[in-house]
């Protein structure tokens, strides 16, 4: 598939993940097969006022490529500016959120409030386009509840204003995360406009990627939610699609290993301050089903230290080794 100029080789993405896809979580992804991976949003006025927050925010590694960083705010004129500033930074697309269901989002009319409006999403990606030469793509909700403008009407717009590609995750704004996301709504925007359409929503399986594209026709599907603590799902779900190959479960012992990684990789990018905090729940994400997990994890919460915690997970391991459990005698007897 090309987004623009850039070829993306495969069928899955990692979703942008607010608090969750750092660069150590987007290379443990990419390492696993994942064939792009998003980075989380930042704010158009931040990237504008050079807050050193938003700037750690779209910082990125070469092995990364291709690079898509994400931009929110409701102003065209200011997203422009920001999406100019984003692009000296040297992502190879550039991604607009208007999906976000946050409060403190949608109160600056920006994320899944501009879904209501989709004349003025058209204005913003117009400004957007004539300020930068990389692609600039979106990622949208359903609408903003059941009665807002349809996606096909909102996807059109948006073409016609020059976007290169179209993520949907079919829940309304109203909705948040309940209910089941609607993937009738990725086919219909999928028939209305010519540019890839990426399906998002509730995809916990390399079968259930298989099913969005039969059902959708769309071109790639974006994982978020069932990456955290898995991200070799990416793997799995590229073997399936591309060979027809189920890869052979994960072992209680490697899971605990990859954390490991992880965790090695969030102490050398950003120091053992960060690691200590951001991992704690990283490891409860990667140990959710794993036996004897519990007094690990609330060893894991009260750790002082990244030493103290790294060597929980080792003496986790060598505990999982001697138990000689796997996952699924754990499922049998729970
Ligand atoms: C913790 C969390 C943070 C998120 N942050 C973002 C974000 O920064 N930008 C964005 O476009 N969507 C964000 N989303 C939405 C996801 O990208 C995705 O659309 C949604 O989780 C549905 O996909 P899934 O069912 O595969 O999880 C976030 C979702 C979650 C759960």
């Amino acid at each position: 598939m090309k987004i623009g100029n850039v070829k993306i080789d495969g069928f899955s993405a990692l979703a942008p993940l607010a608090g969750v896809t750092d660069i150590p979580f987007r290379m443990m992804c990419k390492e696993a097969g994942a064939p792009i991976v998003f980075s989380e949003m930042v704010s158009s006025e931040g990237l504008i006022r050079g807050s050193e927050k938003t700037n750690r925010y779209l910082e990125y590694l070469e092995e990364e490529r291709p690079v898509v960083l994400q931009i929110f705010g409701g102003k065209p004129e200011v997203m422009a500016e920001g999406a100019r500033i984003m692009e000296e930074r040297g992502p190879d697309i550039i991604d607009i959120n208007f999906g976000c269901p946050v409060k403190k989002v949608v109160k600056n009319n920006a994320g899944s409030a501009l879904l209501k409006d989709p004349m003025l999403m058209g204005r913003i990606v117009e400004a957007m386009v004539k300020a930068v030469k990389v692609p600039v793509t979106a990622k949208i909700r359903s609408g903003w509840d059941d009665k807002a403008p349809p996606v096909t009407e909102t996807g059109k717009i948006l073409e016609q204003a020059g976007i290169s590609a179209i993520t949907i995750h079919p829940r309304t704004r109203k909705q948040q995360f309940k209910g089941n996301a609607n993937w009738t709504e990725i086919e219909k925007l999928k028939k209305a406009v010519t540019v890839p359409v990426i399906g998002n929503g509730d995809i916990k399986t390399p079968a259930d990627a298989k099913q969005m594209f039969e059902e959708t026709g769309c071109d790639m599907v974006m994982v978020g939610r069932a990456a955290m603590g898995r991200p070799w799902i990416f793997g799995e779900i590229e073997k399936f699609l591309s060979k027809g190959m189920i890869l052979p479960a994960m072992t209680p012992v490697e899971i605990v290993k990859i954390c490991l990684k992880q965790y090695k990789r969030s102490v050398d990018i950003y120091g053992k301050r960060y690691a200590l905090n951001t991992m704690k729940k990283h490891i409860a994400w990667y140990l959710k089903s794993l036996p004897g997990n519990s007094n690990v994890k609330n060893s894991v919460f009260t750790a002082k230290d990244t030493e103290e915690t790294r060597e929980i997970l080792g003496e986790y391991i060598e505990y999982l080794k001697d138990h000689d459990t796997d996952l699924e005698d754990n499922k049998l007897a729970g």
